[in-house]
C-alpha cells in the first residue's frame, strides 16, 4: 500500500469508528436525557450531529495537517537532494567537458565509452570512431605489453601515470603522458579512466635545449682541446725535423711518435662523437669507459685552468648500466667542467666510481670556492649562473638528463672548501 492510501485509509477507519462511537454514546445518553430531563434531551437531539461534524472535522483536521505536512517535507527534501545531485553531476560533467587534457572512460574490456573534446583533439578520432575501435591499434607493436601492465594494474585498484608514445589519426606518433585511474562504482571497479596530456612540443623543446647546451660545451672545450692537441703536434714535428736532418730511423722515437699520433686521434675523435647529432639510443653502456673518456677530453680542460684532473675507479669488475653515452657524457663534462671553473689554485678535482647496492655512484669533488647554502638551493634552475660566460643551463640539463635515465644528483658544498656532486645510477646485469 502506498503512503496516501495508507493515510486515507486510516482517516476512513477512525472516521467510521469514532462514528461508531458516537452512535453508540449519543443514543444511551438521549436513553437517559429522555427519563430525566425532556428538555435537555431535545436540545442534545437537536445538536448532536452538529457536535460529531465540529469534533471529528477538527480531529481530522489535525490528522491531515500532521500527515500531509510530513510527506510534503520529505518530498521537498527529495526535491533539494536532486537538485544537489544534479550540481554535482553538472560540476564532474564541466571537469570533463573542458579539461585541458585529454579524459578517456574505458570500461573493464578496453572499450571507450566516453571521451572529452580534448581527447579527440589529442588522437584526432571523434567519440563515435574511438567506441567502436580497438585500442590497442594506438600502441606500437613494442608498447602493448607495457601498457597492458598498467591498465591491469590500474583495474586492481592502483592508479597509473607513465609516458607513452602513441599513434593518432594520421599514424602521426605523439608522446603522450598518461594515467589510468580505476572507477569505483558500489565498491567495484567498473573500468578506468585514463588521463592523456600530449607532451610532444615540450619534449621536442626538451631536446634542443639539451642538444643546444652540447654544442654550446663543444665551444667552450674547443680552445683548451686545440690548444691538448698542439702539444703532441709540437713533439712531432720536432722527432720529423731530427730524423730530417739525421736521416735516420730510430724506433724508440718511432714510438713516441706514435703514441703522441694516437693521443691526437682520440682526443678529436672523442670531440667528433660528443658533436654528432645523434638519436638518444639507450644501450648497455661500461660506466668506467664514459668517465675514462670524460677524463680524455676534461684534461686539456684541467691544464688549462692548471688543475689536476684523476679518476679513481674503485669497480673490481665492469659495471653496466642502460644508458645514452653520449649524454651521460654530456653530463660528466657538465658536472667537471663545474669544478675546474670553480677552482683558483692547486686545484684539484677527483672523479671516484664504487658500486653500492644495485646502483653505481659516480662522486666529483673539488676543492674549489664552493657554493653557499643559498646558491645552492637554486642549482638546476635555467639559466641561474654566477660566472659571466655562463649560461645556468649545464646543471638543468644535467639534472633533466640524469632524471632520464633513472637516477639521482646530490650536491654538498661549502663555501671555500669545495663542492661534491654525487651522482647515483641504475646498475643492469
Ligand atoms: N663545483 C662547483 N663549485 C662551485 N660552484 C658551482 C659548482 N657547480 C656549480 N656551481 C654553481 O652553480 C651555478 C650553475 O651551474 P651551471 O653549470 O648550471 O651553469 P654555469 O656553469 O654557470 O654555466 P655553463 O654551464 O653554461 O657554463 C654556477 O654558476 C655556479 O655558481
Ligand atoms: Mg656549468
Amino acid at each position: 500500500m502506498t503512503e496516501a492510501k495508507r493515510i486515507a485509509f486510516r482517516i476512513a477507519v477512525f472516521y467510521i469508528i469514532s462514528g461508531a462511537i458516537w452512535i453508540v454514546l449519543s443514543d444511551n445518553v438521549s436513553m437517559a436525557l429522555s427519563q430525566q430531563k425532556l428538555q435537555l434531551y431535545f436540545f442534545f437531539q437537536r445538536y448532536k450531529g452538529w457536535l460529531f461534524i465540529l469534533v471529528t472535522g477538527i480531529i481530522i483536521y489535525i490528522l491531515v495537517h500532521q500527515r500531509t505536512y510530513r510527506l510534503l517535507l520529505s518530498q521537498r527534501e527529495l526535491v533539494m537532494k536532486d537538485v544537489k545531485l544534479q550540481e554535482k553531476t553538472q560540476h564532474y560533467q564541466s571537469l570533463f567537458q573542458y579539461n585541458t587534457d585529454g579524459v578517456f572512460e574505458i570500461t573493464r574490456d578496453g572499450k571507450v565509452v566516453s571521451v572529452n573534446p580534448e581527447g579527440e583533439a589529442i588522437l584526432g578520432f571523434k567519440e563515435d570512431d574511438l567506441k567502436h575501435m580497438d585500442l590497442s591499434s594506438l600502441v606500437p607493436e613494442n608498447e602493448k605489453e607495457r601498457i597492458q601492465k598498467y591498465f591491469f594494474a590500474a583495474l586492481q585498484g592502483e592508479p597509473q601515470i607513465y609516458e607513452i608514445t602513441l599513434f593518432n589519426a594520421k599514424r602521426v606518433e605523439r608522446i603522450t603522458r598518461c594515467s589510468f585511474i580505476p572507477i569505483y562504482i558500489n565498491e567495484e571497479i567498473t573500468g578506468v579512466f585514463s588521463i592523456l596530456k600530449d607532451i610532444t612540443e615540450s619534449r621536442k623543446n626538451e631536446e634542443l635545449l639539451i642538444s643546444s647546451e652540447k654544442m654550446s660545451i663543444i665551444g667552450q672545450l674547443a680552445a683548451s682541446v686545440a690548444h691538448e692537441i698542439r702539444n703532441p703536434l709540437t713533439s712531432l714535428k720536432g722527432f720529423v725535423q731530427l730524423m730530417d736532418q739525421t736521416k735516420t730511423y730510430d724506433e724508440k722515437y718511432m714510438e713516441i711518435m706514435m703514441s703522441e699520433i694516437e693521443r691526437i686521434n682520440l682526443i678529436s675523435s672523442e670531440m667528433l662523437i660528443l658533436g654528432k647529432k645523434q638519436d638518444v639510443d639507450f644501450v648497455r653502456t661500461d660506466i668506467a669507459e664514459i668517465l675514462n673518456q670524460v677524463v680524455l677530453l676534461m684534461k686539456a680542460e684541467a691544464h688549462f685552468h692548471s688543475a689536476k684532473l684523476k679518476f679513481n675507479n674503485k669497480l673490481d669488475n665492469p659495471v653496466f648500466i642502460k644508458a645514452d653515452p653520449n649524454q651521460l657524457k654530456q653530463v660528466f663534462i657538465n658536472i667537471v667542467k663545474n669544478s675546474l671553473e670553480a677552482i683558483s689554485s692547486d686545484g684539484i678535482v677527483v672523479l671516484t666510481l664504487s658500486r653500492e647496492d644495485g646502483r653505481v655512484r659516480i662522486e666529483v669533488e673539488d676543492n674549489g670556492v664552493g657554493i653557499d647554502e643559498e646558491r645552492l638551493s637554486r642549482l638546476g634552475e635555467p639559466f641561474y649562473s654566477t660566472k659571466e660566460k655562463g649560461t645556468g643551463l649545464g646543471l638543468t640539463v644535467s639534472f633533466k638528463l640524469i632524471e632520464k635515465h633513472g637516477g639521482t644528483i646530490d650536491i654538498e658544498s661549502e663555501k671555500e672548501s669545495g663542492t661534491k656532486v654525487t651522482v647515483t645510477l641504475p646498475v643492469i646485469d
